[in-house]
């Protein structure tokens, strides 16, 4: 019963997310054109108050930005199955946690490969396992913690990594946490791990992880490399 009241209580928050990033979009659109009126008159105003409005249209596209991906993650999952490159989601995914990462005082840092081909995977679904990976880095991390996004390329596959330094996984642990369910966080789901195995596997990939206690994680997901077959 506990994981049924948990589970529900996850689809409500998703569901009022969603509503709340709906509705800051109008006022946020008011905001973005208001600013735009204010710097067409940017010419008689002094330095100061053209820096200001500059300053703060760019806040109103950083909002703007992580309230598109938010709405997009949020989105009922579909097979879709569109040709994308990995970089984009590892950036986008990266943006959603950064604000979570700074709370806690955590530093998340990517080396991206740009030489990544595009390919064919569910762009949704792997941004949830980033998204999934990215959040149990920065929960083992203390104050001051490093987490670092790698991606890569090898041999016809796609290679993405997630390594923090923080607590790692004790070696009784190793098998249990792919499992449904299984937590030692105190308000954990022990889902995030479980899904994003599912996941991977579904778009033919592999995830695995190696960890030192005290010391720190890494996984490491690794998706084949698909062009599209038919060519439109
Ligand atoms: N990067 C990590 N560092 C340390 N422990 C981790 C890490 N990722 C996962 N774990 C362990 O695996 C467990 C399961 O993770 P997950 O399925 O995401 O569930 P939850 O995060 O809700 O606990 C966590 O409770 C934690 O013990
Ligand atoms: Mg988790």
């Amino acid at each position: 019963m506990q994981n049924q009241i948990q589970n529900n209580k996850l689809q409500i928050l998703g569901k009022l997310s969603a509503g709340l990033t709906h509705e800051i979009r109008n006022p946020l659109s008011a905001l973005r054109l208001n600013l735009d009126y204010l710097s067409i008159s940017a010419d008689e105003y002094g330095d100061e108050a053209r820096e200001a409005i500059r300053a703060s249209l760019e806040a109103v596209e950083r909002i703007s930005t992580m309230i598109e991906s938010v709405l997009e993650f949020s989105r009922k999952a579909t097979t879709e199955r569109s040709m994308h490159n990995l970089n984009d989601v590892i950036t986008t995914g990266v943006g959603i946690m950064s604000p979570a990462a700074a709370m806690r005082a955590v530093s998340i840092t990517c080396d991206l490969n740009k030489k990544l081909p595009d390919s064919q995977f569910n762009r949704n679904k792997v941004l949830q396992v980033l998204i999934n990976l990215l959040t149990n880095s920065i929960e083992a991390c203390d104050k001051g913690g490093k987490v670092k996004v790698k991606s890569s390329i090898d041999d016809g596959w796609l290679k993405i990594h997630v390594q923090d330094d923080g607590c790692g996984i004790e070696e009784c642990n190793k098998e249990k946490i792919f499992s449904d369910f299984y937590t030692n966080k105190r308000t954990g789901t022990g889902l995030g791990l479980s899904v994003s195995r599912s996941i991977i596997e579904e778009q033919g990939g592999t995830i695995t992880y190696k960890s030192s206690p005290q010391k720190g994680t890494t996984f490491y997901v690794s998706l084949p490399i698909k062009y599209n077959e038919e060519k439109n």
